[in-house]
């Protein structure tokens, strides 16, 4: 069963055509990073008019990549929540029209669903019930997926995104934008002993996160050297920054799964791409015989192989959208 998916949530405008969910026959990626550089983050009005350009190719091109035809499709989906809603609708309106000339199914898909799909075509034997840690751009939360379709958020972040707050970290010490990656690269030349961090706590909710107060530290690290001239050693302060969110993402992580009695754990989003996570997670795992699943690298970031194969299950579990299918800039995991 071939699924063609449209992926446009942000910044990079995607299609992919995936079989039964998870064996890839093509994945097209036309990314806008370049042009988002020169001002340091992504520019909405500018993402939409990009994508606007780029959706007819990349989607020609999926087909065409895959050797299929509109005909030999058994649906079409669409990331519709959450994202940019310039930059989702545009993606949402080009796939209703497709399903509209083609007569094909259109399925919905939630971006957070897709990204945590993303392990499923890197681990042919992951299946639900599963924990899942999603860190992205503009979101963080622990999940347990129950099913293929039916998710529950036990904790999340009450202010910024764990990729936020490293984004901006990033920004404030004069690495170029997407900032976590750039972070990424420089850590490695880090000592993440170096600078002290405080450790967030969040009142009322146990599993919630709180990265605002780690990222104005840092920022105020930054400027209060700059006041009495004095010198931050830039690798070290990214590295002991990168250390202290990935501790706090490992340690609710760790809490969690053992009070919820989970042994398998899977990443999802941007920040899955992380290094230093990835290895704190590894050893995490392994102290309590977990098993974990990491996405490839290639697929952390934003693209359309993960939402057809969401989207594959989300077929199967018969959800179907009409031409009345709008966007939404916001949309719970669990609802969508
Ligand atoms: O999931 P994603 O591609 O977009 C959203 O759906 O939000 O995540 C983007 C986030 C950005 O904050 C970016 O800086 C971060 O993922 N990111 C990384 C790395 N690669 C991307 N953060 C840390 N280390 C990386 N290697």
């Amino acid at each position: 069963m071939k699924i063609l998916a449209i992926e446009s949530s942000c910044d990079e405008t995607a299609a992919a055509v995936v079989e039964d969910g998870r064996r890839v026959l093509s994945n097209v990626i036309s990314s806008q990073v370049q042009e988002h550089k020169i001002y340091g983050g992504v520019v909405p009005e500018i993402a939409s008019r990009r994508h606007a350009e780029a959706i007819s190719g990349v989607v020609q091109k999926a087909l065409a990549d895959a050797d299929t035809s509109l005909d030999e499709l058994e649906a079409i989906a669409v990331t519709y929540a959450p994202g940019l809603i310039g930059a989702l609708l545009v993606g949402v309106n080009y796939a209703k029209g497709l399903a509209y000339a083609s007569g094909k199914p259109l399925v919905p898909v939630h971006h957070l669903r897709s990204h945590i799909a993303a392990s499923y075509i890197s681990h042919p034997d992951l299946k639900p019930p599963f924990f899942c840690l999603v860190v992205s751009g503009g979101n963080t939360m622990m999940v347990e997926v129950k099913t293929y379709t039916d998710f529950e958020v036990i904790g999340r972040t009450r202010d910024d995104a764990a990729g936020e707050a490293l984004d901006k970290a990033a920004r404030a010490m004069g690495l170029p934008y997407p900032g976590g990656l750039n972070l990424d690269k420089l850590c490695k030349d880090g000592d993440s002993t170096a600078y002290k961090f405080p450790t967030p706590k969040v009142e009322g909710s146990e599993f919630d996160f709180s990265f605002s107060g780690l990222k104005t530290s840092v920022i105020n690290t930054i400027h209060n050297a700059k006041q009495k001239n004095g010198e931050i050693n830039v690798p070290d302060l990214g590295a002991s920054f990168m250390k202290a969110v990935s501790n706090c993402l490992c340690k609710s992580t760790e809490k969690a799964m053992l009070q919820k009695n989970y042994t398998t754990l899977v990443l999802a989003g941007g920040v899955s791409a992380n290094s230093v996570l990835r290895k704190d997670m590894e050893e995490l795992c392994k102290k309590h015989g977990f098993k974990l699943y990491l996405p490839e690298l290639s697929l952390c970031g934003d693209n359309a192989v993960m939402v057809a194969s969401q989207g594959y299950y989300e077929y199967l579990a018969g959800k179907r959208a009409g031409l009345e299918l709008n966007a939404f800039a916001g949309l719970d995991i669990a609802e969508g």
